[in-house]
């Protein structure tokens, strides 16, 4: 089974719009007709339209960061999923670690918004990881198969094949302690069972699973190298156009 790699830069709260336009065009000039890999782009809510146009007419896809569930109301400070669509967005992050930490995100809001997005043609990357704590308790597995599960709650089994999963380990966010190989191909491989078994073996086989966590030019060879690793959510990384072209131009092994 032939899964294509998927690299995405999940810029947080970093550059303003003209800086954002600035990145992608040297990215885009770093990596030519680069196809090997699908890119990414997750630029904060204001730079997406310019980035958007910029990015017309190449291969690097763009993200939000967010969004909310409902379509449209008062809701002050939210952006929707049609909202999100219409700006050119292919993909929307889904509960990453900060906005459950920060933000108040449960499973149960995840959820919410996984289905609003592929209710609106959006590919979302839906985050999932333990914190430190329950790693030494020896809970990964119980906790990150509960998100898993709560997440794609009553989700169809053909939205399998439209979302990714981004496995990111709490204690390896923008702390420069990344997974080893071996620790993040065990709970994919795990992330895997649990998506075959809840929904079925073909869609678990064609499931995108990115790792997150400080990924960075020196350790995604590895990380790639992994049967059960399908790509990188990357942060700080992401932010420097040559250190990200790297990631995306990892090394096969
Ligand atoms: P990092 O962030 O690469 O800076 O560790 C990853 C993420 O939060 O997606």
């Amino acid at each position: 089974m032939m899964r294509t790699p998927i690299m995405a830069g999940n810029w947080k709260m970093h550059k303003t719009a003209r800086e954002a336009v600035e990145f992608v065009t040297r990215l885009q000039k770093e990596l030519g007709d680069w196809e090997e890999t699908e890119v990414v782009v997750a630029p904060p809510f204001v730079a997406l339209a310019p980035v958007a146009e910029r990015l017309q007419g190449t291969k690097i896809a763009l993200a939000a960061q967010d969004c909310f569930w409902e379509e449209q109301g008062a809701y002050t400070g939210e952006v929707s999923p049609p909202m999100v669509r219409d700006v050119g967005c292919r993909y929307v992050i889904i509960g990453h670690s900060e906005r459950r930490a920060y933000f108040g995100e449960t499973n149960e809001t995840v959820n919410k918004k996984v289905k609003a997005a592929l209710a609106h043609g959006l590919h979302p990357i839906i985050c999932v990881g333990e914190s430190l704590e329950q790693r030494e308790r020896g809970d990964t597995f119980t906790f990150v198969g509960r998100q898993v599960k709560e997440c794609l709650q009553g989700l169809e089994e053909a939205a399998i094949q439209k979302m990714v999963i981004a496995y990111e380990p709490i204690w390896a966010i923008g702390t420069g302690k990344t997974a080893t190989p071996e620790q993040a191909q065990e709970v994919h491989t795990f992330i895997r069972g649990v998506v075959a078994e809840t929904f079925s073996p073909q869609g678990a086989e064609v499931l995108r699973i990115q790792y997150g966590g400080s990924v960075k030019p020196d350790n995604v060879d590895e990380l790639m190298a992994q049967p059960d690793i399908d790509g990188a959510l990357v942060g700080g990384a992401s932010l420097v156009v040559e250190s990200f072209a790297r990631i995306v131009r990892f090394e096969r092994r």
